[in-house]
């Protein structure tokens, strides 16, 4: 299928690695000019380098905290005045901490809702007048299984999930009929680095071993294994795509079955 996304240009925050990685590979290989975003200098620069060999594609690569507004800001300016345009922001940025809830500390909460839901509100809301001027835009907000099927172990990334997706479906109602069409992709736990923190932290948190905390996340997955970050990409670039002409406001479970009741 021909995604239509030749000489489109799109930013990709958290870039660098793991879905973000995977999505701007996916958007340039489908031949758009593609800028990724983060903090990791030298990950930026590796990761730009494979999708330039891989895809034949332009990717630059922009550093950027999105933590913080001043850096979100200087992000787009830098993204826009390089491309002269920005058709498709894609959010992969998010690292919410796991802890019991009594013991989380409150620096946790605020770590965690400032990245992975602030930091995502900022990002759109400084690209959309860009494409409320172009009459046509793509946002692809990475959301989680936790915002629909909460765990008492992972409040913070449970509760950012769940904001966001009730953002995203307000942000795509108000711009839908300016040309924007914003969505989510939801995954479960799957093959990246937040997979080992988050086993890491359940094998702690519970007293069991890293290979018994896998195996838990594993049983909640009918189809029985992690995704790769590539099946995940193919997803996020259709929704990103003119191939995408009606799909608004949506959060799209991608787990392997894993979702119960949604
Ligand atoms: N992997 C999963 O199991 C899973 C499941 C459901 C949802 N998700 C969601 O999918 C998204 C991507 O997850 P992933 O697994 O691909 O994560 P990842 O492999 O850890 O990659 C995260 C990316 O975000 C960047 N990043 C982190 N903090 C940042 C900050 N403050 N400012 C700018 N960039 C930042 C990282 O680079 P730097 O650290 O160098 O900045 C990296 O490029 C996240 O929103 C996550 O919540 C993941």
């Amino acid at each position: 299928m021909d995604l239509g996304l030749k000489g489109r240009c799109a930013l990709v925050t958290g870039g660098s690695m793991g879905i973000g990685k995977a999505a701007a590979l996916e958007l340039a290989a489908e031949g758009c000019r593609v800028a990724i975003a983060a903090r990791g200098e030298q990950a930026l620069e590796n990761a730009a380098e494979e999708i330039r060999g891989r895809a034949h594609a332009e990717v630059i690569t922009v550093r950027a905290d999105c933590t913080r507004p001043e850096d979100i800001g200087r992000m787009v300016e830098e993204v826009a005045a390089r491309f002269g345009r920005i058709d498709v922001l894609v959010n992969s940025i998010g690292a919410a901490k796991s802890g019991h809830f009594l013991q989380l500390p409150e620096d946790d909460w605020r770590e965690s809702l400032e990245l992975k839901l602030y930091g995502v509100i900022r990002c759109c809301r400084a690209v959309v007048p860009h494409m409320q001027r172009q009459r046509w835009g793509r946002i692809v907000n990475l959301i989680g299984h936790r915002g629909r099927q909460p765990e008492s172990r992972a409040m913070p990334a449970g509760v950012a999930n769940a904001g966001l997706i009730n953002f995203t479906k307000a942000l795509a109602d108000e711009f839908v009929r300016d040309g924007i069409l914003a969505n989510g992709v939801s995954p479960c736990p799957m093959e990246t680095r937040r997979l080992d923190y988050m086993v890491k932290a359940k094998a702690a948190l519970e007293g069991i071993s890293e290979d018994e905390a896998r195996a838990e996340y594993l049983r909640d997955i009918p189809i029985g294994r992690f995704a790769q970050p590539a099946e995940i990409a193919a997803l996020i670039a259709f929704l990103a795509s003119e191939r995408n002409s009606y799909i608004s406001g949506a959060t799209i479970s991608i787990d392997g079955g894993a979702t119960r009741g949604a």
